[in-house]
């Protein structure tokens, strides 16, 4: 998908260019991108803040920033060079509409150094509340009115609910079109996300199991050993529902769940994604404590230091409500997924950080082999793990060698370890894809509604009643009982937990 580099030159813009996520992740992957020849011959990066500070200052400010979080670590002197000529920085300040007659000389002056008028890129890093005020003075200024060739990358969270995410999405696009926008989803971004792909329509083998009458269930993990870390302001109001179900994990069960698309095209497969959000079964009010179990953090031990439990962080209400772990089980109703659950779950202060999907297959119809020797006898399973390790396994049953006809089992794995090439970062892949005007792995509003749809009767029941047991699990531990629960109803466990018993 990504050869060699493209003519057109480039303007980016970075509001909140003094913020982390432009230092920690989108400067190295735009270097990252500059090193492997996929930046076009001419392109400028314009960092947009408060703070006062000169070119100089600003661009001494990111190279520690590639030196900490690039993949590549700490530039190369010459390399570094060359590059940071194309940073300027622009204090300004986006309620301010004299700050945009400033952006727009900036940018006009790149597009008279090119001798062209330039693709632009705007990325909004900034709160929501800044996003209505910062596109309609873009607009005002004339600065995006290029359908072609004027993008705006937008980063979560898209709303708080359904109906301020349709807001926001009226808001967007008051002034852009709807292929101008991107919506930054970075799990989409990840190699091993995007491979679910490749996996699954790059393969006759798999497509004919893939349904309800060869699999048993789904699960998709997104284990983090992380607390809140210094984001308790905005964690309070979000907490793991919203953080990372409602985008993340209902992204990748999309990737697992939908039909075959007919072209690689980015309208197609996100039709494709969004039918499966569709399908997702609404939970009713009273159902939703059999299906959603909520946890949040007490005090407990992560690598053998004492940790706080969420109440006791920075920035956290000492009876805060919010969630820091949530598992749930979703039915999908079409012919394919019909009766297949799919759990989800994702915590932060768990045991191990593991993201991870698990398709488990049914058993044998009818077992061969005398009981004595089917001790090991298990289904067949395909996991795939998406970060930190990461590869594709598939267990399977063989003959253990030796004069018994005793059955053991086996994986037959594919590791990225063993490629070659490094593997980028989300940010790069999906810059790249900005800056090429490829939305395939990009959320589009009706993705981000129909999202919110799935969430809003657990939202509602999750806020509506606060939790009597809250903290419920320990740090360093796989999260509340209740999960475990949710899961044996159906007797299943989870995959991951290294103190579960595997009894499919
Ligand atoms: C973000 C969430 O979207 O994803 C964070 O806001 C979470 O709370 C992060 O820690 C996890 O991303 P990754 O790539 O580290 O798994």
């Amino acid at each position: 998908m990504k050869t060699g580099k493209k003519n057109t030159p480039e303007v980016i813009v970075i509001f909140g260019g003094t913020g982390d996520l432009a230092k920690r992740k989108l400067i190295p992957a735009f270097y990252n991108l500059y090193l492997e020849g996929f930046m076009p011959e001419d392109f400028a990066i314009i960092g947009l803040g408060r703070s006062e500070f000169n070119d100089e200052q600003y661009r001494k400010r990111l190279e520690e920033g590639v030196a900490e979080f690039s993949r590549t670590g700490k530039p190369d002197a010459e390399k570094w060079k060359k590059f940071k000529e194309s940073i300027v920085y622009c204090q300004s300040n986006i309620n301010e509409e004299a700050s945009y007659d400033k952006i727009a000389g900036v940018i006009k002056g790149f597009d008279t150094k090119f001798g062209t008028r330039s693709n632009r890129l705007f990325y909004l890093s900034v709160a929501p509340q800044f996003i209505e005020k910062a596109t309609l003075s873009l607009h005002k200024h004339d600065l995006t009115s290029d359908v072609q060739a004027d993008r705006i990358v937008v980063e979560k969270p898209f709303g708080h609910d359904k109906a301020s995410a349709i807001e926001l999405n009226n808001v967007l696009t008051r002034t852009f079109d709807e292929r101008q926008i991107y919506r930054i989803d970075h799990y989409l971004g990840k190699e091993t996300v995007q491979n679910i792909l490749a996996f699954r329509f790059a393969n006759a083998l798999f497509e004919p199991l893939w349904n309800r009458n060869y699999i048993d269930s789904v699960q998709i993990t997104v284990a983090e050993q992380v607390g809140v870390e210094d984001r308790g302001d905005y964690y309070e109001g979000a907490g793991a529902l919203r953080d990372m179900i409602q985008n993340h994990l209902l992204q990748i069960m999309c990737m697992i769940a939908m039909e075959a698309p007919v072209s690689f095209d980015a309208e197609e497969i996100r039709n494709r994604k969004v039918d499966v959000l569709r399908a997702v079964r609404r939970l009713k009010p009273e159902d939703v404590h059999q299906n959603a179990i909520r946890g949040q953090y007490g005090a407990g031990w992560m690598q053998g230091k004492k940790v706080p439990g969420y109440r006791e962080e920075d920035k956290v209400s000492k009876t805060s409500n919010t969630e820091t772990f949530a598992a749930i089980k979703f039915y999908i109703d079409n012919w394919r997924w019909q009766d297949v659950p799919f759990y989800v779950r994702t915590g932060k202060r768990m045991q191990e950080k593991t993201s991870s999907i698990t398709i488990q297959f049914r058993p044998v119809p009818h077992s061969t082999f005398p009981r004595t020797k089917t001790d090991n006898l298990m289904p067949n399973r395909l996991t795939i793990n998406i970060q930190p390790q990461m590869d594709i396994r598939l267990r399977f049953m063989t003959k253990r060698p030796g004069l018994e006809m005793d059955l053991n089992q086996a994986d037959m794995i594919f590791d990225y370890d063993t490629c070659s090439t490094q593997t980028p970062e989300a940010y790069e892949t999906l810059l790249l894809d900005a800056m090429r005007g490829d939305a395939t792995l990009f959320m589009r509003s009706d993705q981000v509604e129909e999202a919110w749809d799935v969430i809003t009767p657990i939202l509602d029941a999750w806020t509506s009643r606060d939790s009597i047991d809250f903290p419920n699990y320990a740090a360093g531990t796989w999260g509340p009982e209740g999960a475990e629960a949710l899961i044996a109803r159906q007797g299943h466990v989870w995959a991951l937990n290294s103190h579960s018993i595997d009894n499919k």
